[in-house]
């Protein structure tokens, strides 16, 4: 009888431990996973076929991704192991359908974007996979996938840092494995300038020179060759590229250049506008972004508009802006900056393309149809509401805990804080909370999530890599996954792979288990 029951026992365990399903790492978590028992296990060599011409392009971008794990050759086979199935009666979405048998991969979607967010999916089970035997084994499960939000950003700043064509592939590479969309790109600023205009050759001869923290650097900026290079890079992952040209504020670089088209600054910020009182600054400025719109297929052009009292107190005694306060009745620099972001407006419009602006420019009263606000000001969630219940489109991008600038642990010395706040992964993790004033009446007009990447701390790939990861990958769950499939134990649980990803990726990370063992690369020192 003994005997007996220690069989039934073990016979229950081996049932058990064979029937366990198995482990899914994937980040950002899908919005339905169900696992089933049994596994599929594949060989380093697949077979891949395509139900549409049009799938031929992501088939291939993925056999590039996967060729560090997997040798794909697409084939017109219906005994391929993986098959891509276009349907697009099931809608232009980024949704897409992933089953695993034990006889093979189908991923459906109704549009290529879908199946390229499937096939990162894929990527990933591939990448966190075991293996037997040097063969990979993938469970038997169906993921039914769709995004939480449209918008799932990146902004990287160049100008106080530069980091060149080699680097800002790698970022979007690492965009494209956790499913973010749009990179937002912050290509002027005080410091330097770092977009070749080809009408305005000293942007970049001059205004690209320096850096935030060595104004004798050599100049750096991106060819209008790297640009487009960039541009189709990021596309082959399905992301968009939006150029941000910052005015009126943040302009000294390209005022160095062309200080005929200066409106002067402050003490603290010498030469920080453009005049929006000579006219010629007008033609300049959309001569410029007349440029600027044929290098980008995005939608979308971003004026910035941030911070403009910064160095604006000039404008009081410029002869221009005194004599157009007088034609238009202007009564303050506030009606001037609104003037000047008005007429800019225009111009982009007139290009075929709408707007974005940080949250100042909702006091500007632009029409919300063409333009859409970045809230960056989380110390101002009153103009994150007044943005909502204007209907404007918004992106949500606050400091904390969407600044990735700000130090990620109270002991790193080399990053910002608010007060004594910081953005550590778990607050980036729980963001946003529905408390924030119209989110929950206005969600519509919510758009997604931006994260973003000032760098005047931050002047080496290293440290750059340090602050982003493993923040990004929080940030991406943020943006992907509905509130209900969010956890942030199991996300800690499944960045444990990821981590060891980068690190066989030779990507630098901060690491929120063990702190020690990722020391902080040295920052700059802002106290001076
Ligand atoms: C900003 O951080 N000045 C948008």
């Amino acid at each position: 009888m003994k005997y007996f029951s220690l069989l039934f026992i073990l016979f229950l365990f081996a049932c058990v431990s064979n029937n366990e399903p198995q482990e899914v790492n994937i980040i950002p978590q899908p919005n339905s996973v169900a696992v089933e028992n049994g596994s599929l296990k594949l060989g380093s060599q697949l077979i891949l076929n395509v139900n549409s011409e049009s799938l031929k392009t992501v088939a291939t971008q993925f056999k590039t991704e996967i060729a560090d794990l997997v040798l794909v050759e697409l084939t017109n086979s219906e005994e391929a192991t993986i098959q891509l199935e276009l349907d697009r009666t099931k809608g232009n979405n980024e949704s897409y359908l992933l089953k695993i048998s034990k006889k093979g991969i189908n991923i459906s979607a109704g549009s290529e974007k879908g199946i390229y967010y499937g096939l990162q999916t894929l990527r990933q089970l591939f990448l966190f996979a075991k293996k037997d035997n040097g063969k990979f084994i993938l469970p038997v499960l169906t993921i039914k996938d769709e995004p939480r939000f449209g918008w799932r950003g990146l902004m990287l700043d160049e100008s106080r840092h530069f980091f060149g064509v080699e680097k800002v592939k790698q970022l979007l590479d690492l965009m494209a494995l956790h499913k973010l969309n749009i990179f937002h790109w912050h290509l002027t600023d005080a410091p330097g300038w770092r977009i070749e205009i080809k009408k305005y050759p000293k942007l970049t001869t001059v205004g690209g020179l320096g850096n935030d923290i060595d104004a004798d650097a050599p100049a750096k900026f991106y060819t209008q060759n790297e640009i487009r290079e960039i541009v189709k890079y990021a596309a082959d992952r399905f992301i968009e590229v939006i150029p941000e040209i910052d005015m009126p504020g943040h302009a000294s670089a390209a005022n160095r250049a062309y200080p005929e088209f200066s409106g002067g600054g402050s003490k603290s910020h010498p030469d920080f506008t453009f005049n929006p009182g000579n006219d010629k600054t007008y033609t300049y400025l959309t001569n410029i972004l007349r440029e600027v719109a044929t290098l980008f297929p995005s939608k979308y052009i971003h004026l910035g508009g941030d911070e403009v009292h910064f160095g604006n107190q000039a404008w009081n005694s410029d002869k221009y802006v005194l004599s157009l306060m007088k034609k238009e009745k202007l009564k303050d620099l506030k009606e001037v900056e609104s003037y000047f972001i008005h007429r800019v407006a225009d111009s982009i419009k007139v290009l075929n393309k709408t707007v974005i602006g940080w949250d100042e420019i909702v006091d500007h009263k632009l029409s919300n149809e063409n333009s859409l606000v970045m809230w960056w000001r989380h110390n101002k969630p009153e103009k994150l509401g007044a943005a909502l219940s204007n209907n404007y489109n918004v992106v949500l991008c606050p400091r904390i805990p969407l600044y990735f600038d700000f130090v990620q642990n109270k002991e790193h010395k080399w990053g910002r804080k608010w007060g004594g706040s910081f953005v550590t992964m778990e607050l980036t993790y729980a963001f946003p909370p529905d408390t924030l004033p119209g989110l929950i009446q206005h969600i519509n007009f919510v758009k997604g999530l931006q994260a973003d990447v000032w760098t005047e701390r931050i002047q080496n790939n290293k440290r750059l890599d340090f602050m982003i990861n493993p923040r990004l990958s929080a940030m991406a769950e943020a943006a992907w996954t509905k509130s209900e499939n969010k956890n942030i134990s199991d996300f800690k649980r499944r960045l444990k792979p990821m981590l060891n990803y980068f690190e066989k990726k030779g990507i630098y990370f901060y690491n929120p288990f063990n702190p020690e063992l990722s020391p902080e690369p040295i920052g700059v020192d802002k106290s001076k």
